[in-house]
C-alpha cells in the first residue's frame, strides 16, 4: 500500500518515537483508516490547564457572562450568575486566565478593590470604549474561582502600570502576614490570602501590550518579574508573553534574553478561513461553503507546525526543558455577528468551530511533552465561547461540548497513536481526513478522541491497541447534518453529543465508521 507523508506545511507529522501523533495519508482510491495506540506506556502527562480558560473585561464576557450583580433578579452567588458557573462545573475548567488580554495592560487593579459604589470608573479603550465600572475586580476574580475550583493566571499590567503596581497586586492577594497591602484586602472583606499559582507578565507586548521589541520586553520582563515575590507559602508560575503566530523571531529572543528565569511563555494563535484579518472580512461564523470550512481546518492543524517551531527554540536553548510552552490565547476568530455592539466580539459557534477545537486539543494533547497550559478564547460571549447568554437565557456551543467531551484526558498519560488516513482534499490541497489523541488514566481507562474533518465523507477506521486487551467499548459523538449546526436560544440543543453505537469490537480490534464532520470519544476498558 502507498502511503505519503502529509507536508502539507513546512513540517511533516510522523511517528518519532517522542510523544506525538504520527499521521500518514493514503494516496490513491480510498482505503480503511488505521490507527494503532501503544496502550503499554504512558508518555507525558496531559496536565489538566491543556483544558485551561480565559477571561476578559471584552464585550459580555465578564459582564452579563458571569457579572450580573447582586441585586440581579437572575439567580446569582454573590453577584456571579449560578447557571453559567453550574454548566462550566462540568467541564472540570483547570485554570481561568484573567483579566484580559489587551485589557490586562490598562488594568488598574486597585480601581477594583473595596465598596462597589466607590470604585472609580475607566474607558476600556481596546473593546468598544465602553466604560468599566470594576464592579469585578480581584475579589469577585478569585470568588469565582472558588466556585469554578479552578486555579488562577492574573495577568499583570506591564504595558501601562508600574513595577509597584504589580508587587502590591502579589502582596494584597498572596502574603498573609502584616502588611499594608495584606491588611488592606482583610479590610476588604478577605483574611486569608488566595493561593495564586499563574502570573503573566504582560500580555501581547508585541502589540496592544506596548509595542515593545522582543529585546527590550526581554528586559522589561526581567524587571517586573522580579517584584513578583513568592511569599511564604506562595509559589507563583511566572508567565512571559510568547510570539503572534508564526513569530519565531520572538521566541528566539526572548529565549535567549529570559531563558530560565521565566517558567513558561504563551504563544497566541487565532484561526480563521479564507478571510483577511481586517474588521468585518474575517469570514461569518454561521453563513459559510466547504471551502471556507477546509481552510478553517488546514489553518487549525498549523497549530502543530508552530509547536514543533517552538519546541525546536526552546530545546536549544532550555535542553533539560524547564520553561514550559503555554497557549494562552487560541481559538476561532470571526466576523462580529450582525446587529451586535462593535468591538464586542461577539460570534457564534458551529460544528465547524467544534471540530476545529477538537483538533487544537489533540494537537496540544499530543504535544503534552512541552504543552503544558492552553487557554482558549474566550469563556463566554467572546470569539470561541463555550457559553451565550441573552439576559436570563443561556446556552452552551458546540465547542463547551468538545471541552466536556475531552475533559477526560485531564491528567492521563498520553499514549503514542500512528495514523494512516485518506486525505482530505480541495483543489490541489490535501489534508489528512482524521484527527487524534489518546491517553489513559489513572485507573487504567484508555479514552481516543477522534475528528473526522471532511464535511461529507464518512470514515471507516480500524483500531489496534497493542498491549491492553479491550474488553469493553462506549463510545459519544458530536455531529449534525449541516457544517453549520448551531445553538440558539429558541433550539438551545439542536448540537449535542449523542451516543455513539458505530463500532464494533472484534478479537481484540475496533472497527468504527465515524460520520463526517464529527467528533468521537472513545472508552475503553
Ligand atoms: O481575545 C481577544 C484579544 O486577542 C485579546 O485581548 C488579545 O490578547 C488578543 O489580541
Amino acid at each position: 500500500m502507498k502511503m505519503v507523508r502529509w507536508a502539507v506545511f513546512a513540517s511533516i507529522i510522523a511517528g518519532v518515537g517522542v510523544a506525538m501523533a504520527g499521521t500518514t495519508i493514503y494516496s490513491g482510491s480510498e482505503k480503511v483508516n488505521t490507527l494503532v495506540i501503544d496502550a503499554s506506556r504512558g508518555t507525558s502527562t496531559i496536565e489538566p490547564e491543556i483544558y485551561g480558560h480565559f477571561a476578559e473585561h471584552l464585550g459580555r464576557c465578564v459582564y452579563e457572562g458571569f457579572w450580573v450583580g447582586e441585586d440581579s433578579a437572575i439567580p446569582n452567588v454573590r453577584g456571579i450568575r449560578t447557571d453559567v458557573v453550574e454548566a462550566l462545573k462540568k467541564l472540570n475548567i483547570p485554570v481561568l486566565r484573567w483579566p484580559g488580554g489587551c485589557f490586562a495592560d490598562e488594568y488598574h487593579w486597585k480601581d477594583g478593590i473595596g465598596p462597589r459604589d466607590k470604585r472609580p470608573k475607566m474607558v476600556n479603550t481596546h473593546w468598544g470604549m465602553v466604560t468599566e465600572t470594576n464592579a469585578f475586580g480581584t475579589h469577585e476574580f478569585l470568588d469565582l474561582c472558588e466556585m469554578l475550583g479552578c486555579e488562577a493566571y492574573i495577568a499583570g499590567n506591564v504595558g501601562s502600570g508600574t513595577v509597584e503596581e504589580l508587587q502590591d497586586w502579589i502582596e494584597y492577594m498572596t502574603f498573609d502576614g502584616d502588611s499594608e497591602m495584606a491588611n488592606l484586602r482583610r479590610t476588604n472583606g478577605r483574611e486569608k490570602p488566595w493561593k495564586i499559582k499563574y502570573v503573566g507578565v504582560g500580555n501581547e507586548n508585541w502589540g496592544c501590550g506596548g509595542n515593545m521589541t522582543p529585546e527590550y520586553y526581554s528586559d522589561v520582563y526581567k524587571r517586573y518579574a522580579t517584584y513578583v515575590r513568592n511569599y511564604p507559602g506562595s509559589r507563583i508560575t511566572r508567565v512571559a508573553c510568547g510570539p503572534n503566530g508564526e513569530d519565531m523571531k520572538w521566541a528566539e529572543s526572548i529565549m535567549k534574553n529570559i531563558g530560565t528565569r521565566m517558567d513558561a511563555y504563551g504563544q497566541h494563535y487565532y484561526v480563521r478561513g479564507l478571510g483577511s484579518w481586517d474588521q468585518g472580512k474575517k469570514g461569518s461564523a454561521t453563513n459559510f461553503d466547504e471551502r471556507e470550512w477546509f481552510a478553517l481546518m488546514k489553518n487549525t492543524l498549523h497549530v502543530d507546525n508552530l509547536i514543533r517551531e517552538n519546541k525546536k527554540i526552546m530545546d536549544r536553548y532550555d535542553p533539560r526543558g524547564r520553561v514550559d510552552l503555554y497557549i494562552d490565547e487560541y481559538g476561532t476568530w470571526w466576523d462580529e455577528e450582525p446587529g451586535t455592539k462593535g468591538g464586542f466580539l461577539y460570534q457564534q459557534n458551529t460544528l465547524r468551530d467544534a471540530v476545529s477545537a477538537a483538533i487544537y486539543l489533540n494537537t496540544f494533547n499530543n504535544h503534552s511533552d512541552r504543552v503544558k497550559m492552553c487557554n482558549i478564547a474566550q469563556i463566554n460571549n467572546v470569539l470561541q465561547a463555550m457559553i451565550l447568554t441573552d439576559k436570563e437565557k443561556m446556552l452552551l456551543t458546540p465547542t463547551y461540548h468538545v471541552f466536556e467531551l475531552f475533559k477526560v484526558h485531564q491528567g492521563a498519560a498520553l499514549l503514542v497513536s500512528e495514523l494512516a488516513c485518506n486525505g482530505y482534499q480541495s483543489g490541489n490541497d490535501t489534508l489528512p481526513s482524521l484527527n487524534v489523541s489518546a491517553s489513559k488514566n489513572k485507573a487504567g481507562v484508555i479514552h481516543i478522541t477522534l475528528a473526522n474533518l471532511d464535511p461529507t465523507v464518512p470514515a471507516e477506521l480500524t483500531c489496534e491497541l497493542k498491549g491492553v486487551t479491550a474488553k469493553s467499548v462506549r463510545g459519544r459523538v458530536l455531529t449534525d447534518e449541516k457544517m453549520n449546526a448551531h445553538n440558539t436560544f429558541e433550539k438551545p440543543d439542536a448540537v449535542k453529543p449523542a451516543e455513539f453505537k458505530a463500532f464494533e469490537l472484534k478479537d481484540g480490534t475496533l472497527h468504527a465508521t465515524l460520520p463526517s464532520k464529527s467528533v468521537v470519544l472513545l472508552t475503553i476498558e
